[in-house]
């Protein structure tokens, strides 16, 4: 039912209006770069000084240390929005909050997010500017992130520490982990060891073949044993229940395997990039953005993940130029399309309201933490896909 409710929604949004009722991507993007330049104005020079999220009703940022698993995200919006302008001001500031993150790249791995850190900021950094002392960041780094893969199992452990609430002695990998390989590939074809491309390999494929429900949802966690390396189970901490989909769960599955194709050039992860989108797909409310957890029985009272839909864009933009079929290939342009208008709309543009970019994502429903608020890393996914979508408008390659 949902999904022809998506299917007929979509049919009617882009063949029952005129072409100019396309987003314009240029436009969104002026929107975010004067969203960036009134939080530029409004953000302490001391201190835990990195935007992380606002709650609903506020204009206040709350801030976190670069120690803070979203502590890439702001830092990365800054170089998006030097890459959208040139402008040299985003250019200084976007290096200014880099900086901070410096120390991860030589500490022990507290967790698996060294991707989602480094890899926004000093990998975004690097790619424009070319500047050597980034790219010595980023492979420390991905040294750093190796340290946390057990061969016996295939995978990394995601977190290496208590998890409050969470009594897990085994061997845990979480599906956001997938995002963190990007980091390791990279790595390895641009002076680091060969190793690495293996350790992101069969995390890949380690989890394709655990961490997925016969019908491509994902659980949020697979426990492993550590010595035999065999699963234990699969179940949820930030999702509704441990067979439900939490969204954001999914948007890194979708995301996550288009990547690994990119880097791989291996047929299984497109194959399996697509199944994990058509789940999603299937059964996402008309306007193409997700309540936090599909299974969440109060919905439609639940609340969005503006998060989720501007991840699933990004990463289904980038799908759609993979795809051979061109009729399926189509289908993912299309659905990202509908995603970011609806994610430009009044519905959930912040505009005044505060100068985040969204509104309405759900960082950790069980832990009552960040409903409904707007949140750093929907901010930086929604202009990654603009900046994906104007390139694609332009009949510019993606990478
Ligand atoms: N990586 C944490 C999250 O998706 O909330």
């Amino acid at each position: 039912m949902r999904y022809t409710a998506f299917a007929i929604t979509t049919l009617l949004f882009f063949f029952g209006r005129p072409a100019s009722a396309q987003i314009n991507a240029a436009r969104q993007l002026a929107y975010c770069t004067e969203q960036v330049k009134k939080t530029l104005r409004i953000i302490p020079r001391h201190g835990n000084n990195i935007p992380r999220s606002i709650v609903p009703g506020s204009s206040e940022w709350k801030f976190v240390g670069y120690k803070d698993w979203c502590s890439g995200f702001w830092p990365g919006i800054l170089w998006y929005s030097y890459e959208a302008t040139k402008s040299k001001t985003f250019l200084a500031e976007a290096a200014a909050f880099s900086s901070a993150l410096k120390p991860l790249s030589a500490q022990h791995a507290f967790d698996h997010d060294l991707g989602f850190q480094i890899f926004n900021s000093y990998g975004n950094g690097y790619r424009l500017t070319k500047n050597p002392k980034y790219k010595a960041i980023i492979l420390k780094t991905a040294d750093t992130l190796a340290t946390l893969f057990n061969p016996k199992v295939g995978t990394i452990l995601s977190w290496p520490r208590e998890v409050p609430g969470m009594q897990w002695p085994q061997h845990n990998t979480i599906i956001d982990n997938m995002i963190n390989l990007e980091l390791l590939f990279w790595a390895s074809r641009n002076g680091g060891e060969k190793r690495l491309y293996d350790i992101a390999f069969s995390h890949a494929e380690v989890t394709m073949k655990n961490h997925f429900r016969p019908d491509y949802s994902a659980y949020h966690a697979v426990i492993y044993d550590r010595e035999t390396g065999k699963k234990i189970k699969g179940l949820t901490h930030q999702g509704y229940a441990d067979n439900s989909m939490w969204a954001r769960g999914q948007s890194w599955a979708i995301y996550g395997y288009t990547v690994c194709f990119r880097e791989t050039g291996n047929a299984a992860f497109l194959e399996f990039a697509q199944k994990v989108s058509d789940v999603y797909l299937a059964k996402l409310p008309a306007d193409g953005i997700p309540y936090w957890d599909f299974n969440d029985p109060s919905i439609p009272n639940a609340p969005k993940d503006a998060s989720a839909a501007a991840v699933v864009a990004s990463g289904l933009l980038e799908l759609s130029t993979f795809v051979k079929d061109k009729a399926k290939s189509q289908k993912y342009r299309k659905a990202a399309e509908l995603m970011l208008t609806s994610l430009s709309s009044s519905a959930y543009q912040s505009r005044n309201k505060n100068s985040a970019f969204l509104l309405h994502s759900t960082g950790h429903k069980p832990n009552g933490s960040e409903i409904d608020t707007s949140i750093i890393y929907a901010d930086y996914y929604y202009i990654e896909a603009l900046l994906r979508l104007e390139k694609l408008q332009k009949g510019m390659k993606l990478n």
